[in-house]
């Protein structure tokens, strides 16, 4: 790559707290990049409906075209070619490949994800899959969704599918991304698909989702030798907005039920205690034991801290607080704290015991081309500068961190958020589809040299 039009500086990670097959990687989703998405039969996800419902998403942006990698796949993996990465993070659609939910599968479908793997490696980069990045069939959502028990089978039928058609080149799978989002936003608030606020489906979308997660590893595990199977959590400390009573025990709910109502059945057959209780109507004799598989990995994604408020009128009792006004803040608003990053991968390699790979990490911003095209995004380059440097000194700390992967490498569509909220190391003008690497992405290709 060629840093044509300022000065990237050197990264402040200690290099040598970085072993030699550490790994670096860039992450995406299908809804946010792939576009095409009446092509070839694939059928509406959850979010499809979700964006036609006037007021969701900002601008009323659509993924209907995102960044058209659908058709622009081999572009875009010559371009993390170019940056040096050595894995790349994507997700499959679950409507592509069935696009009924369960039955008969999609050929130009399964296709699709052939060709995009093949590429993937034939350009030298691990293809890691994650099974489930929240674009849901719609015609399972006009199941119920996540509330449906029944959705345990469907996801094993799916992950069986995946397994025989993929397992022979893909050895790396995610059966989740950040569970803890799609069902607190999806199902307790409203503001993601399916956009419910209701308490009890908040509780058995999420144990659902746990039974789901235990099916697929079964499935995957009989079905691909040599696999090494994860799930994607989003874990953040969570502070009290304020001092009060309130606040603290609001602080307390929303930790429960973000960072650990997921990895923790997962990884130790038990829900949060603080929580436990509140599931129970929902949990089946042998439930635990079903979500409770053997993993080889775990994925963290964070990106801030959180603020919480006691919020009584809310499903959950919690509401998101504003951070202190001396904090630093991305462009998009969220707080920059690189040593809360510290300490976080430090909690979650002891708390689990598991290999961790960072599977998404980035900064948010509205850039655009200055008058010569280029890109300046200066605050992502110090923001990853940062927080690879906190990463750096979690490794010293004897944090087992394996790999870590930059929320993205495109700008694409930023679920409520539209196409206002960019996360790429290259720009994409969607109007045109060009894309420009943007001074991070020079930035990182330096850092996976130095370090490689
Ligand atoms: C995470 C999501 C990802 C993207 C980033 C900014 O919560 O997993 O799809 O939206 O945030």
């Amino acid at each position: 790559m060629n840093a044509k039009t300022t000065v990237i500086p050197k990264p402040s990670i200690d290099i040598s707290a970085i072993p030699a097959d550490f790994l670096w990687g860039v992450s995406t989703s299908s809804y946010q990049i792939e576009g095409a998405v009446n092509e070839d039969g694939r059928a509406p996800s959850i979010w499809d409906t979700h964006c036609r419902q006037k007021g969701r998403i900002a601008n009323g942006d659509t993924g209907d075209v995102a960044c058209d990698h659908y058709h622009r796949y081999l572009e875009d993996i010559a371009l993390m070619k170019s940056l040096g990465v050595k894995a790349y993070r994507f997700s499959t659609a679950w409507p592509r490949l069935l696009p009924r939910g369960r039955g008969a599968a999609n050929e130009p479908g399964l296709a699709f994800y052939d060709r995009l793997i093949d590429a993937t490696l034939e350009a030298g980069i691990e293809p890691w899959l994650c099974l489930y990045h929240w674009d849901l069939p719609q015609a399972l959502g006009d199941l119920g969704g996540w509330t449906n028990r029944d959705i345990a089978g469907w996801f094993a039928d799916y992950a069986a599918l995946i397994a025989r058609r993929y397992g022979d080149r893909v050895k790396r799978f995610a059966t989740f991304n950040e569970p803890s989002v799609s069902t607190i936003f999806g199902y307790a608030l409203g503001w993601n698909a399916p956009g419910v606020a209701d308490r009890s489906a908040y509780f058995k979308a999420a144990h659902h989702l746990n039974l789901a997660h235990g099916a697929a590893i079964d499935v995957l595990r009989d079905h691909v030798p040599g696999a090494l199977l994860g799930a994607v959590h989003n874990r953040q400390q969570v502070y009290p907005s304020t001092d009060t009573p309130e606040d603290i025990q609001a602080a307390a709910l929303l930790d429960a039920h973000w960072n650990l109502v997921f990895p923790d059945p997962q990884r130790f057959a038990a829900y949060p205690a603080l929580v436990a209780r509140d599931f129970e109507p929902y949990v089946q004799a042998g439930d635990m034991a079903r979500i409770c598989r053997p993993l080889d990995w775990l994925g963290l994604n964070h990106y801030s801290p959180i603020y919480a408020k006691t919020d009584p009128a809310s499903q959950l009792g919690f509401a998101w607080g504003s951070a202190p006004t001396s904090m630093q803040q991305t462009g998009i608003g969220w707080p920059i704290h690189p040593d809360a990053f510290r300490e976080e991968l430090i909690e979650t390699s002891r708390r689990y015991g598991l290999p961790v790979y960072v599977t998404e990490n980035g900064c948010g911003s509205n850039d655009a081309p200055n008058a010569e095209g280029a890109i300046l995004d200066e605050q992502r380059v110090h923001y990853l500068d940062a927080y690879t440097k906190a990463l750096g000194e979690a490794l010293k700390a004897g944090a087992d961190v394996r790999g870590y992967f930059v929320w993205s490498l495109l700008d694409n569509f930023e679920w409520g958020a539209g196409y206002g909220n960019r996360f790429g190391l290259v720009h994409v003008d969607f109007t045109t589809q060009k894309r420009t690497p943007k001074s991070s992405a020079h930035w990182y290709a330096g850092l996976i040299r130095a370090t490689g």
